[in-house]
Protein backbone atom coordinates (compact mmCIF):
# COMPACT_ATOMS: atom_id res chain seq x y z
CA UNK A 1 0.00 0.00 0.00
CA UNK A 2 1.22 3.45 -0.96
CA UNK A 3 2.25 5.61 1.94
CA UNK A 4 0.03 8.73 2.47
CA UNK A 5 2.85 11.38 1.55
CA UNK A 6 2.14 15.30 1.59
CA UNK A 7 0.96 16.87 -1.03
CA UNK A 8 0.82 20.67 -1.99
CA UNK A 9 -1.00 21.90 -4.93
CA UNK A 10 -0.52 25.28 -6.87
CA UNK A 11 -2.85 27.38 -8.45
CA UNK A 12 -1.73 29.53 -11.00
CA UNK A 13 2.11 28.92 -12.54
CA UNK A 14 2.62 32.37 -13.00
CA UNK A 15 5.94 34.21 -11.47
CA UNK A 16 4.51 34.09 -8.00
CA UNK A 17 2.88 29.96 -8.40
CA UNK A 18 5.92 28.88 -9.94
CA UNK A 19 8.61 30.73 -7.53
CA UNK A 20 6.74 29.22 -4.57
CA UNK A 21 6.90 25.89 -6.12
CA UNK A 22 10.53 26.28 -6.44
CA UNK A 23 11.10 27.71 -3.20
CA UNK A 24 9.15 24.58 -1.64
CA UNK A 25 10.86 22.40 -3.74
CA UNK A 26 14.51 23.46 -2.31
CA UNK A 27 13.26 23.28 1.08
CA UNK A 28 11.31 20.22 0.69
CA UNK A 29 8.36 21.30 2.14
CA UNK A 30 6.21 18.60 -0.02
CA UNK A 31 6.43 15.10 -1.48
CA UNK A 32 4.27 15.96 -4.37
CA UNK A 33 3.69 19.36 -6.03
CA UNK A 34 0.93 19.81 -8.12
CA UNK A 35 1.13 22.72 -10.30
CA UNK A 36 -2.18 23.83 -11.85
CA UNK A 37 -2.85 26.26 -14.61
CA UNK A 38 -5.49 26.59 -17.40
CA UNK A 39 -2.80 27.38 -19.57
CA UNK A 40 -1.49 23.76 -20.60
CA UNK A 41 1.72 24.69 -22.40
CA UNK A 42 2.91 26.96 -19.52
CA UNK A 43 2.21 24.53 -16.41
CA UNK A 44 3.36 21.31 -17.89
CA UNK A 45 6.62 23.14 -18.93
CA UNK A 46 7.01 25.33 -15.69
CA UNK A 47 6.16 21.11 -13.74
CA UNK A 48 9.14 19.67 -16.05
CA UNK A 49 11.80 22.42 -15.44
CA UNK A 50 11.42 22.11 -11.84
CA UNK A 51 10.99 18.09 -11.91
CA UNK A 52 14.26 18.03 -13.85
CA UNK A 53 15.90 19.97 -10.99
CA UNK A 54 14.89 17.54 -8.47
CA UNK A 55 18.61 15.60 -8.05
CA UNK A 56 19.45 18.79 -6.38
CA UNK A 57 16.55 18.87 -4.16
CA UNK A 58 15.00 16.78 -1.41
CA UNK A 59 13.35 14.08 -3.28
CA UNK A 60 9.57 14.93 -4.49
CA UNK A 61 7.27 14.31 -7.30
CA UNK A 62 6.68 17.40 -9.41
CA UNK A 63 2.84 17.36 -11.37
CA UNK A 64 1.53 20.15 -13.73
CA UNK A 65 -1.46 20.02 -15.09
CA UNK A 66 -4.83 22.02 -16.83
CA UNK A 67 -7.18 19.90 -15.45
CA UNK A 68 -8.26 20.20 -12.40
CA UNK A 69 -7.96 16.29 -10.99
CA UNK A 70 -4.17 17.37 -10.30
CA UNK A 71 -5.23 18.85 -7.15
CA UNK A 72 -6.88 15.88 -5.93
CA UNK A 73 -5.77 14.70 -2.37
CA UNK A 74 -3.71 17.72 -1.37
CA UNK A 75 -3.06 18.42 2.27
CA UNK A 76 -2.76 21.98 1.49
CA UNK A 77 -3.70 24.53 -1.78
CA UNK A 78 -2.34 27.68 -2.46
CA UNK A 79 -4.05 30.05 -4.66
CA UNK A 80 -1.43 32.49 -6.53
CA UNK A 81 -4.19 32.55 -10.40
CA UNK A 82 -5.28 36.41 -10.41
CA UNK A 83 -4.92 39.55 -12.67
CA UNK A 84 -1.17 41.54 -12.30
CA UNK A 85 -0.48 44.47 -10.70
CA UNK A 86 0.52 47.10 -13.56
CA UNK A 87 2.89 49.62 -12.66
CA UNK A 88 1.36 52.25 -10.61
CA UNK A 89 -2.10 50.25 -9.69
CA UNK A 90 -3.13 49.66 -6.58
CA UNK A 91 -3.49 45.38 -5.35
CA UNK A 92 -7.15 46.78 -4.85
CA UNK A 93 -8.07 47.69 -8.31
CA UNK A 94 -7.31 44.27 -9.19
CA UNK A 95 -11.08 43.49 -6.51
CA UNK A 96 -13.60 43.00 -9.32
CA UNK A 97 -11.29 41.03 -11.81
CA UNK A 98 -10.26 38.75 -9.12
CA UNK A 99 -13.47 38.52 -7.03
CA UNK A 100 -14.66 37.01 -10.53
CA UNK A 101 -12.23 35.04 -10.92
CA UNK A 102 -12.37 33.45 -7.50
CA UNK A 103 -16.07 32.68 -8.19
CA UNK A 104 -15.00 30.76 -10.76
CA UNK A 105 -11.72 28.85 -9.69
CA UNK A 106 -12.73 27.59 -5.56
CA UNK A 107 -15.93 25.96 -6.35
CA UNK A 108 -13.84 22.87 -8.19
CA UNK A 109 -10.88 23.30 -6.03
CA UNK A 110 -12.95 22.49 -3.29
CA UNK A 111 -14.33 19.94 -4.90
CA UNK A 112 -11.06 18.21 -5.80
CA UNK A 113 -9.54 18.65 -1.99
CA UNK A 114 -12.36 19.17 0.33
CA UNK A 115 -9.51 17.94 3.41
CA UNK A 116 -7.28 20.85 2.31
CA UNK A 117 -6.18 23.82 4.17
CA UNK A 118 -6.40 27.12 1.45
CA UNK A 119 -3.73 29.69 1.62
CA UNK A 120 -4.73 32.59 -0.44
CA UNK A 121 -1.94 34.50 -2.32
CA UNK A 122 -3.84 36.46 -4.73
CA UNK A 123 -4.29 40.07 -4.99
CA UNK A 124 -6.32 41.55 -3.35
CA UNK A 125 -5.45 39.15 -0.58
CA UNK A 126 -7.52 40.02 2.22
CA UNK A 127 -10.52 40.61 0.21
CA UNK A 128 -10.03 37.35 -1.71
CA UNK A 129 -9.42 35.56 1.38
CA UNK A 130 -12.78 37.34 2.64
CA UNK A 131 -14.64 36.73 -1.04
CA UNK A 132 -13.35 32.91 -0.94
CA UNK A 133 -14.62 32.10 2.68
CA UNK A 134 -18.18 33.77 2.68
CA UNK A 135 -19.00 32.25 -0.97
CA UNK A 136 -17.41 28.96 0.00
CA UNK A 137 -18.33 28.73 3.43
CA UNK A 138 -15.33 27.24 4.67
CA UNK A 139 -14.23 26.88 7.99
CA UNK A 140 -12.03 30.45 8.45
CA UNK A 141 -9.42 28.78 10.43
CA UNK A 142 -8.89 26.30 7.11
CA UNK A 143 -8.77 28.94 5.24
CA UNK A 144 -6.55 32.31 5.18
CA UNK A 145 -4.38 34.24 3.36
CA UNK A 146 -0.49 35.25 3.05
CA UNK A 147 -1.30 38.40 4.55
CA UNK A 148 1.25 40.98 5.72
CA UNK A 149 4.34 37.72 6.40
CA UNK A 150 5.43 39.20 2.83
CA UNK A 151 5.76 42.61 4.74
CA UNK A 152 7.10 41.61 7.76
CA UNK A 153 9.77 40.22 6.26
CA UNK A 154 10.01 43.41 4.16
CA UNK A 155 10.18 45.82 7.47
CA UNK A 156 12.61 43.04 9.14
CA UNK A 157 14.77 43.22 6.54
CA UNK A 158 15.13 46.61 6.17
CA UNK A 159 15.29 46.88 10.13
CA UNK A 160 18.46 44.85 10.06
CA UNK A 161 19.81 46.71 7.43
CA UNK A 162 19.24 49.87 9.43
CA UNK A 163 20.94 48.51 12.83
CA UNK A 164 23.35 45.80 11.43
CA UNK A 165 21.52 43.03 13.20
CA UNK A 166 20.68 39.52 11.68
CA UNK A 167 17.35 39.62 10.70
CA UNK A 168 17.08 36.76 12.73
CA UNK A 169 17.10 38.84 15.83
CA UNK A 170 14.80 41.32 14.71
CA UNK A 171 10.81 41.00 15.25
CA UNK A 172 8.31 43.07 14.07
CA UNK A 173 5.44 42.90 12.40
CA UNK A 174 3.19 44.90 9.57
CA UNK A 175 -0.48 44.36 9.94
CA UNK A 176 -3.75 44.87 8.62
CA UNK A 177 -4.10 45.20 4.97
CA UNK A 178 -1.64 43.68 2.81
CA UNK A 179 -1.20 47.32 0.92
CA UNK A 180 -1.20 50.80 0.77
CA UNK A 181 -2.87 50.90 4.53
CA UNK A 182 -0.95 48.65 6.42
CA UNK A 183 0.28 49.28 9.80
CA UNK A 184 3.79 48.74 11.34
CA UNK A 185 3.35 47.36 14.72
CA UNK A 186 6.47 50.07 16.28
CA UNK A 187 5.50 49.55 19.70
CA UNK A 188 6.01 45.68 20.16
CA UNK A 189 8.75 45.24 17.97
CA UNK A 190 12.02 43.90 19.38
CA UNK A 191 15.96 43.61 17.94
CA UNK A 192 17.93 40.69 20.55
CA UNK A 193 15.25 41.07 22.80
CA UNK A 194 15.40 45.37 22.95
CA UNK A 195 12.42 47.00 22.69
CA UNK A 196 13.34 48.69 18.75
CA UNK A 197 12.19 51.62 20.26
CA UNK A 198 15.41 51.42 22.69
CA UNK A 199 17.83 50.21 20.35
CA UNK A 200 20.94 52.25 20.43
CA UNK A 201 24.34 52.13 18.31
CA UNK A 202 27.93 51.43 19.24
CA UNK A 203 28.31 54.87 20.75
CA UNK A 204 24.90 54.68 22.69
CA UNK A 205 23.01 56.73 20.37
CA UNK A 206 19.22 55.96 19.64
CA UNK A 207 18.71 54.03 16.27
CA UNK A 208 14.73 53.87 15.42
CA UNK A 209 13.87 57.28 15.90
CA UNK A 210 10.40 58.50 14.20
CA UNK A 211 11.87 59.59 11.09
CA UNK A 212 13.80 56.13 10.73
CA UNK A 213 10.69 54.16 11.56
CA UNK A 214 8.70 56.31 8.95
CA UNK A 215 10.97 56.16 6.03
CA UNK A 216 11.05 52.54 6.65
CA UNK A 217 7.21 52.15 6.58
CA UNK A 218 7.03 54.04 3.65
CA UNK A 219 9.77 52.29 1.75
CA UNK A 220 7.94 49.00 2.95
CA UNK A 221 4.66 49.87 1.47
CA UNK A 222 6.16 50.87 -1.46
CA UNK A 223 8.34 47.66 -2.18
CA UNK A 224 6.21 46.20 -4.16
CA UNK A 225 5.20 49.34 -6.59
CA UNK A 226 9.46 50.13 -6.45
CA UNK A 227 9.86 46.02 -8.19
CA UNK A 228 6.87 46.17 -10.41
CA UNK A 229 8.36 49.17 -12.19
CA UNK A 230 11.94 47.95 -12.20
CA UNK A 231 10.77 43.95 -13.52
CA UNK A 232 7.63 43.43 -14.08
CA UNK A 233 6.22 41.71 -11.02
CA UNK A 234 7.47 40.31 -7.58
CA UNK A 235 8.09 37.03 -7.16
CA UNK A 236 10.72 35.90 -5.00
CA UNK A 237 9.77 37.03 -1.79
CA UNK A 238 6.34 36.30 -2.13
CA UNK A 239 7.00 32.73 -2.65
CA UNK A 240 9.78 32.67 -0.40
CA UNK A 241 6.66 33.49 1.89
CA UNK A 242 4.04 31.44 0.32
CA UNK A 243 6.59 28.62 0.90
CA UNK A 244 7.43 29.26 4.55
CA UNK A 245 3.44 29.29 5.05
CA UNK A 246 2.85 25.81 3.84
CA UNK A 247 6.06 24.62 5.74
CA UNK A 248 4.41 25.48 8.91
CA UNK A 249 0.94 24.15 8.22
CA UNK A 250 2.54 20.77 7.21
CA UNK A 251 5.07 20.67 9.91
CA UNK A 252 2.54 21.46 12.35
CA UNK A 253 4.84 24.14 13.61
CA UNK A 254 2.88 26.17 15.37
CA UNK A 255 4.76 29.34 13.87
CA UNK A 256 3.75 32.60 14.72
CA UNK A 257 2.91 34.59 11.41
CA UNK A 258 0.65 37.95 10.42
CA UNK A 259 -1.60 35.67 7.74
CA UNK A 260 -5.23 37.31 6.86
CA UNK A 261 -7.57 36.05 8.79
CA UNK A 262 -11.38 36.37 9.22
CA UNK A 263 -12.08 38.99 12.06
CA UNK A 264 -14.39 40.80 13.48
CA UNK A 265 -13.02 44.07 13.77
CA UNK A 266 -15.10 46.18 16.97
CA UNK A 267 -16.10 49.51 15.11
CA UNK A 268 -15.59 48.00 11.51
CA UNK A 269 -17.43 44.14 11.02
CA UNK A 270 -15.97 41.24 9.53
CA UNK A 271 -12.83 41.53 7.41
CA UNK A 272 -10.06 39.14 6.19
CA UNK A 273 -6.78 41.50 7.65
CA UNK A 274 -3.34 40.08 8.60
CA UNK A 275 -2.99 39.80 12.97
CA UNK A 276 0.24 37.57 14.03
CA UNK A 277 -1.67 33.99 14.54
CA UNK A 278 -0.51 30.47 15.48
CA UNK A 279 -0.17 28.42 12.32
CA UNK A 280 -0.11 24.59 12.25
CA UNK A 281 -1.74 21.65 10.78
CA UNK A 282 -5.22 22.25 11.40
CA UNK A 283 -4.46 26.34 9.75
CA UNK A 284 -5.24 29.04 12.16
CA UNK A 285 -4.63 27.44 15.69
CA UNK A 286 -5.11 30.56 17.55
CA UNK A 287 -4.88 34.01 17.41
CA UNK A 288 -2.03 36.42 19.14
CA UNK A 289 -3.59 39.19 21.26
CA UNK A 290 -0.72 41.44 20.69
CA UNK A 291 -0.62 44.75 22.47
CA UNK A 292 -1.45 47.76 20.54
CA UNK A 293 -0.43 51.66 21.03
CA UNK A 294 -3.63 53.98 20.43
CA UNK A 295 -2.87 55.01 17.30
CA UNK A 296 -1.39 51.28 16.24
CA UNK A 297 -5.05 50.34 17.25
CA UNK A 298 -6.71 53.77 15.50
CA UNK A 299 -4.57 52.93 12.12
CA UNK A 300 -5.83 49.13 11.99
CA UNK A 301 -9.51 50.22 12.17
CA UNK A 302 -8.86 52.99 9.39
CA UNK A 303 -7.05 50.02 7.23
CA UNK A 304 -9.53 47.21 8.27
CA UNK A 305 -12.42 49.75 6.87
CA UNK A 306 -10.24 50.27 3.87
CA UNK A 307 -10.51 46.87 3.12
CA UNK A 308 -14.35 46.07 4.18
CA UNK A 309 -15.30 48.67 2.03
CA UNK A 310 -13.44 47.10 -1.25
CA UNK A 311 -14.92 43.86 0.23
CA UNK A 312 -18.59 45.39 0.43
CA UNK A 313 -18.27 47.48 -2.83
CA UNK A 314 -17.37 44.31 -5.10
CA UNK A 315 -19.80 41.69 -3.52
CA UNK A 316 -17.34 39.66 -1.69
CA UNK A 317 -19.59 38.85 0.91
C1 LIG B 1 3.80 42.16 -3.27
O1 LIG B 1 3.57 42.84 -2.27
C2 LIG B 1 2.56 42.31 -5.36
O2 LIG B 1 1.42 41.81 -3.35
C3 LIG B 1 2.63 41.63 -4.05
O3 LIG B 1 4.93 41.87 -3.67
Amino acid sequence: MEAKTSKVAIVGAGAVGSTLAYAGLMRGFARTVALYDINKAKVEAEALDLAQGIQFMPEAKVLGSDDVAVVEGSDVVVVTAGAKQQPGQSRMELAGATISLMDKVMPPLLEAAPNAIFILVTNPVDVVTYAAIKKSGADPARMFGSGTVLDSSRLRHQISQEVNVAVGNVHAYIAGEHGDSEVALWSSATIGGVPLTEWVDENGVVVMTDEVRQRIHHDVVQSAYTIINGKGATNYAIGAAGARIVEAVLGDQHRVLPVSTLVDFAGVGEVCMSLPAIVGRAGIVQKVEVRLSPSEHAALASSARSIRETAVKFGAE
